[in-house]
Order: structure tokens, then C-alpha cells, then sequence
């Protein structure tokens, strides 16, 4: 008698899959880059741009990774060799692992900055500070080695300690909780913003279209910015995919994801633009807006202690839910192909993934001369993530499904074998078999440098 093997975990509810998609989605790349972003490119412009991505390419992939990941039932690797057994597809499930590992490795050194700050903020380590002493604050900060590695481990551990407790107790529990929470943040944050005074200056920044400022540079940034911040390319969503129950409407969920991660995006431009404006502060780049200017700004105004709080919680919630997506890829891999129990898989997970983590950690400090192709570890893993392996497995994603797949089984899953209609589908095909291949590999080149466009 053969022993069955044990039943694969799953979400439990429609609620707990958006839940858990969107916590991926919304991240770092919502908050901190996207508010920049869209500023510097024409506000509105680059706005509208966008959402035509996430719409017109970005639903498409994300719901080719949704296809994929359910109809298999495995992880990223596992359901490649299911799908097309003996064809070398499950090359893209080994991409997907590596960048897996190599984005939680940077994202979790900046997402252990985010403790500091709430740190900060807490013990009121903002106040009566100047802008230039804001400056060196975060400077001192990052140039330490003890202070951002014991973040760094804080973060996996907080990363770890849900992964391990499984699919519906760990990651849909703790993002059907953390979700809300972060919402709620961001609409008192934004509340706060859009009323101080000189918070329209900040408003017509991001909503007044420039068009001027559009140019094929604004279009990749704008399509690089999608495929980023929607957690698409890499089987993140292959893999969370693969536990949403088979009566769940693929085609709404993935447009629900979508949505919801581009509103929390221009909600946080919403929450930032306003108050910096307000305070006559010149936007600043990347880190410095989130890390630097905003500190600023909180300690000048009114109960300021309590928003800066607030806004760097919010940071560290979103950072936390993304995290947890990409360490499950790890870990569904590890457990599935190596046939480890997932305790045992989280440990090696976290214990693998931790020693690329300190180099990036390090790339501020001891380790900023270290130079591989000219990048810093840090620099080299959030460009060949970003810019290589997102759009690369994104373009092999559609191909897959599009070319290999095909209609008829993509047909069967999204309308779950007939019982919903799907009335989506030959846009969507239309879309991967042509649209999407051609614009993520013009993306793809233009990363790479070896075509440019400016
Ligand atoms: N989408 C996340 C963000 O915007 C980052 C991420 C990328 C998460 C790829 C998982 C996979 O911060």
C-alpha cells in the first residue's frame, strides 16, 4: 500500500488570496520608489502610463503566472517540469529561485532600515535635528556594520517566523491582519498630508499631467515600474498561485492584485507629495525621500512623533508581506524538490539567503569597495533582478503559456473547466502571444543597454 502524499496546503478564502497577492505586490517599490518615480516623469503623465501597463501587460503576466502555479499545484520549478515534462522549461522555475534569493537578499537590508527608523522615530531621534544632520544621521547609520546587520536579522527572522507557520496560518493570516492595518495608516497619513497648509502645490505635482516629460525612457520606467512593483517575473505569484483553491476566478483575483497594488501606489504619493511640498522642500531622490526628507518634515509638524511612527510601520508592514512572498518561493521549492519538511527548509532558506544578505548589508560599509562588474553586492542584486531576470522570466512566462500552454488548457483553468465564462480570453491571449513579448523584451534590451532610447 503506497502512503498518500500529504495534502498541499492552500488559502482558505478569496479574501486571504487578494490578501496575501496585494501584500506581495505592495512593497518598497510602492512607497519609496514609485511617489519618486512618477513625480520625476510628468506626475499624471506618467500616472496614466502606467496603469496602462498594469492593465494592458501587467494583468496578462500576472495571470499567467495565477494559470501556471494553480493548474500544477507545485512550486516555481516543480510546476515548469509538470507542465512541459522533459522540455527544458524548468529553466525559468531555476531563474525564479535565484532571484528569489538574490531579491530578498537586498530588499531585506533596506527593509531593515525601516526598524531603525521606526526606532528612531519611537525615541524621538528626528527632533530638533537639522536637514544636513538628517543627512548624516542616515549616512552614520548605514556606514555602520553591527546597527543595519542586526535589522537585516530581525526582519528575516520576522520573515521566517511567519513563512514557517505554513500557508494559511502564516502568510494568510498575518496578511489578512497586516493588510487592513496598512491601509488604515495610509489613510491617516494621507489625511494629514493633504490638509496641511501649501498641500496643493504637492497635489498638482503628481496629478497634473506634463506631458512633455514623456519620452521613451519615461515609457520603460514606466513599464520597468510595473513588472517590479506587481511582483511578476520571477513565480512569486506562480507559486502563490499554486495554493488558490480551484472554484476561485483566476481572472478577477489578478485584477483585483493589480488594482489594488497601483491605488496603494498613487495613495502613497498621495500620503508623501503634499507634505513635502507643504514644508518647501525640493523632492528628493529615492532614499533620501523616505529616509531623509520625510524625518525632516515629520519634525516639524504638529504630532509629528506619531506620524513618523506611523509612516515608517507602514514601510516596514509593506516591506514585511513582500518579503514573505519571495521566501516562500524558497521554501515551497526547497520543500517540494528536496523533500524537506518546511521547519527545516525555512532554517535553510533563511541561513542561505542571510549570507548574500550580509554582503548587501555591507555594500554601505566594509564592504563598499567591493566591486563585481563595477556594482557593489547590493547594487549588482537589485540591478540584475530588476532589470534582467523580472523582465527575462516575464517574457518566458507568456511565451510559455501563449506558445507551449495553450489556449485550450489556459481556456479550462481560467474558466474552471467551463463553470465560469471568461469572456477575457482572447484579449488575453492576443496579449501574451504578441503584445506582452514584444514590449517586456523591449524593456529587457533597453535594460541591458543594448538598445537606448532616450
Ligand atoms: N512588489 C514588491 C514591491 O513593490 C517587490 C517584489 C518584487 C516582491 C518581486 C516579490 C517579487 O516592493
Amino acid at each position: 500500500m503506497s502512503a498518500l502524499p500529504p495534502k498541499r496546503e492552500s488559502f482558505g478564502s478569496k479574501f486571504g488570496v487578494i490578501a496575501a497577492a496585494a501584500g506581495s505586490a505592495i512593497g518598497l517599490g510602492n512607497i519609496w520608489r514609485f511617489p519618486y518615480v512618477a513625480g520625476e516623469n510628468g506626475g499624471a503623465a506618467f500616472i496614466i502610463l502606467y496603469l496602462a501597463f498594469v492593465i494592458a501587460i501587467g494583468i496578462p503576466v500576472m495571470l499567467s503566472e495565477f494559470t501556471i502555479g494553480r493548474r500544477a499545484q507545485q512550486n516555481v520549478y516543480g510546476s515548469f517540469r509538470k507542465l512541459a515534462p522533459n522540455r527544458p522549461w524548468y529553466l525559468i522555475g531555476i531563474m525564479g529561485v535565484v532571484a528569489a534569493f538574490m531579491i530578498l537578499a537586498f530588499y531585506t537590508a533596506v527593509a531593515g532600515w525601516t526598524l531603525e527608523y521606526i526606532y528612531q522615530a519611537i525615541t524621538g531621534g528626528f527632533n530638533g535635528k537639522t536637514p544636513g544632520e538628517l543627512n548624516n544621521m542616515f549616512d552614520s547609520f548605514t556606514s555602520g556594520t553591527s546597527r543595519p546587520l542586526i535589522w537585516f536579522f530581525v526582519f528575516m527572522g520576522l520573515t521566517a517566523f511567519i513563512i514557517m507557520a505554513g500557508v494559511k496560518n502564516g502568510i494568510e493570516k498575518s496578511t489578512k491582519i497586516l493588510m487592513p492595518l496598512l491601509l488604515i495608516i495610509l489613510v491617516i497619513l494621507i489625511v494629514r498630508s493633504v490638509t496641511l497648509p501649501g498641500a496643493a502645490k504637492g497635489i498638482s505635482f503628481l496629478f497634473k499631467p506634463d506631458f512633455s516629460k514623456i519620452g521613451a525612457s519615461t515609457v520603460l520606467e514606466a513599464l520597468g515600474q510595473a513588472f517590479f512593483s506587481l511582483s511578476i517575473g520571477m513565480g512569486t505569484l506562480v507559486t502563490y498561485g499554486s495554493y488558490i483553491q480551484k472554484s476561485d476566478d483566476l481572472g478577477s483575483t489578478a485584477f483585483s492584485v493589480a488594482m489594488t497594488d497601483t491605488f496603494i501606489a498613487i495613495m502613497a504619493g498621495l500620503a508623501i507629495f503634499p507634505a513635502v511640498f507643504a514644508f518647501d522642500i525640493t523632492p528628493g531622490y529615492g532614499e533620501g525621500l523616505v529616509f531623509v526628507t520625510l524625518p525632516n518634515i515629520f519634525q516639524q509638524m504638529p504630532g509629528g512623533t506619531i506620524f513618523s511612527i506611523m509612516f515608517f510601520l507602514l514601510l516596514g508592514v509593506a516591506a514585511l508581506t513582500s518579503t514573505i512572498s519571495v521566501l516562500e518561493v524558497i521554501v515551497a521549492f526547497f520543500v517540494e524538490e528536496l523533500k524537506m519538511k518546511r521547519k527545516a527548509a525555512t532554517y535553510l532558506a533563511t541561513f542561505s539567503v542571510s549570507l548574500l544578505g550580509i554582503m548587501c548589508v555591507l555594500s554601505t560599509s566594509s564592504m563598499a569597495d567591493f566591486k563585481i562588474f563595477g556594482f557593489t553586492v547590493f547594487g549588482l542584486m537589485n540591478f540584475t533582478t530588476a532589470n534582467i531576470l523580472l523582465p527575462l522570466g516575464g517574457l518566458l512566462i507568456v511565451i510559455f503559456v501563449a506558445w507551449f500552454f495553450g489556449r485550450d488548457k489556459a481556456k479550462d483553468e481560467l474558466t474552471n473547466g467551463g463553470k465560469l465564462k471568461a469572456l477575457y480570453l482572447p484579449v488575453f491571449m492576443f496579449i501574451i502571444k504578441y503584445v506582452a513579448p514584444l514590449a517586456i523584451a523591449f524593456v529587457f534590451l533597453q535594460g541591458l543597454g543594448l538598445i537606448n532610447l532616450k
